[in-house]
């Protein structure tokens, strides 16, 4: 039987071939997207997600009625012509003993060995004897027990246009051992007889679950192209997880590129550019988790130029926990002259951003730079009157954490300072000023930052997946997050690919 030519074939293509050229798809295009966010799925990832997939597999596959209804003739001395019928086979259990999966240059090969599938059967057969005048016959149940099975298939990766396509490009199931048993009739009459079936039954099983995967990989496909190339973020922003590249195939990794970067939700065109240094590539050394995602600093300063220019970040400060700073009394002794001005008048912070915060990563650290004017509004009879204009610069430190399946994050006050922009009740004594800014910022500015951190956004994960025991892990210009992932069966059964009617 053939198979097992195959199955040597696609062992040593796949040994021959990892180490030849593993940046072949690193080779440039006129049409280069850039990628901001790289997804490494490691070993341990990849046998996660074959042994979910073979569970799927087998629980969609079972129980499979083979087609086949096997008729055979045989001329027995005495009895002459018997006509011998099985029908409704039926696979009711496969148990996989071991199984593997291994990318390579010719693509992700996973073989399953050792497994067993248990059948059933229905028997019939029927003759007309010189001897007797009436034609006999006889029927009964029986069980197969197949062993030794080799699964084998090999899978195409690609990118086109941003969408993954999945293409089956090997595929072979292989039965070692095939062991019939009757029951009822005469069945120990017809044990041998029956045993010439045996290989139209072995190859009926090969046939169906060579075909079942077959449906199997089509599924899958259309489940890996019905991926959103953009995961909503809120109603201002999503995320662009289209694929950039084909996935990189090492041999023991596969390495997804995704453009990473934040986009409006409203199709704005923005005309930002983001360059970017080098190939991200995912580091998660040492760490023995099934996945690393690695996001370049880019990721974050887009998401910072996309709220800037959604003017989501300014906002009007009118409340503050020293509610007396919001009163010209407050300030009589900071700026005398405004309290002269307008006495006992009620006042607002009005904060924007003059620029999009800049976020850099280093080894140790995430930083922001963040670039505020602070205009100051007094009301006077339902007028709203900007006296004054401080602008702030303030350095925060970062940190990142995992919430969910979301990077959220917050940021502390490291550094502030500030400059007078303009003035309309003279000049300010700005080390006056200062401590009530740096208050503002301590208490109003950081907080309101923080909440929106906080939930933080999306990571590109598909759903039903979880992480689990993430940790995360700065770099220059990246931050990695390192994780296992869990897999949760319930309402996203139907999303998965290997569902079958
Ligand atoms: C075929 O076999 C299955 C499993 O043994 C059984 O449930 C089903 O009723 C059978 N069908 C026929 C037509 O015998
Ligand atoms: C399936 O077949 C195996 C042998 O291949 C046997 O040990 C096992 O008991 C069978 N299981 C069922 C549920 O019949
Ligand atoms: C998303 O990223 C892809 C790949 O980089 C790019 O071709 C596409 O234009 C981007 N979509 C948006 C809405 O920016
Ligand atoms: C807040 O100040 C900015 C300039 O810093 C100005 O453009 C904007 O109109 C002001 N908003 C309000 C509500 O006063």
């Amino acid at each position: 039987m053939a198979p097992l030519t195959f199955f040597l074939l696609l062992i040593s293509s796949l040994f021959l071939s990892s180490q030849a050229n593993l940046h072949h798809h690193l080779q440039p295009s006129e049409t280069q997207d850039e990628s901001f966010t790289s997804i490494l799925v490691s070993q341990q990832g990849l046998d996660f997600i074959k042994d979910l997939l073979i569970s799927k597999a087998i629980s969609s596959i079972i129980p499979l009625q083979l087609p086949a209804t096997i008729e055979k003739s045989a001329r027995i001395p005495f009895l002459g012509s018997v006509d011998m019928v099985i029908s409704n086979v039926t696979i009711y259990k496969i148990d996989v003993m071991s199984s593997y999966v291994k990318p390579g240059n010719s693509g992700i090969v996973i073989v399953a060995s050792g497994t067993t599938c248990n059948l059933t059967m229905n028997w019939h057969y029927s003759y007309n004897s010189w001897l007797l005048p009436i034609e006999i016959s006889d029927g009964g149940s029986a069980s197969i027990e197949v062993e030794g099975m080799e699964v084998g298939l090999t899978l195409g990766l690609e990118n086109h246009e941003g969408t993954l396509i999945l293409s089956l490009k090997d595929c072979g199931c292989y039965v070692k051992d095939i062991i019939i048993k009757l029951d009822g009739g005469a069945s120990w009459l017809y044990q041998g007889m029956i045993d010439a079936f045996e290989e139209q039954i072995t190859s009926a099983v090969e046939n169906a679950i060579t075909s079942k995967l077959k449906d199997g990989i089509v599924k899958l496909d259309s489940f890996l192209q019905s991926l959103p190339k953009e995961i909503p973020v809120d109603d201002i922003a999503s995320l662009n997880v289209s694929f950039v590249e084909n996935p990189l195939l090492s041999s023991s990794s596969i390495e997804f590129d995704i453009n990473g970067l934040f986009t409006a939700r409203k199709k704005v065109p923005v005309a930002k550019q983001y360059r970017q240094t080098w190939q991200p590539s995912v580091s998660c050394t040492g760490q023995s988790k099934m996945l690393g995602i690695s996001l370049d600093e880019a990721v974050f300063n887009s998401a910072s130029a996309l709220y800037y220019d959604a003017e989501f970040m300014e906002w009007i400060v009118d409340e503050v926990p020293d509610q007396a700073l919001l009163n010209t009394a407050g300030w009589r002794f900071i700026i005398p002259q405004l309290y002269k001005k307008y006495p006992n008048d009620d006042m607002n912070l009005n904060v924007s951003l003059s620029s999009p915060p800049v976020i850099r990563i280093s080894e140790h650290s995430i930083g922001a730079s963040v670039y505020a004017d602070v205009v100051i509004d007094v009301i006077e009879a339902d007028q709203v009157i900007p006296v004054a204009c401080i602008s702030l610069e303030i350095s925060g430190s970062g940190s990142v954490k995992i919430v969910g399946n979301n990077l959220g994050g917050s940021v502390k006050l490291e550094d502030l300072s500030m400059s007078l922009k303009w003035s309309k009740v003279g000049n300010l004594r700005m080390y006056l000023i200062q401590p009530v800014m740096r208050t503002l910022v301590q208490t109003v500015v950081i907080p309101y930052a923080n909440s929106h951190l906080g939930k933080g956004f999306p990571l590109p994960i598909i759903h039903g997946f979880t992480l689990q025991n993430a940790e995360i892990i700065f770099s220059s210009s990246k931050v990695t997050v390192c994780s296992d992932v869990a897999y949760s069966d319930s309402d996203h059964l139907n999303q998965l690919p290997i569902r079958s009617e």
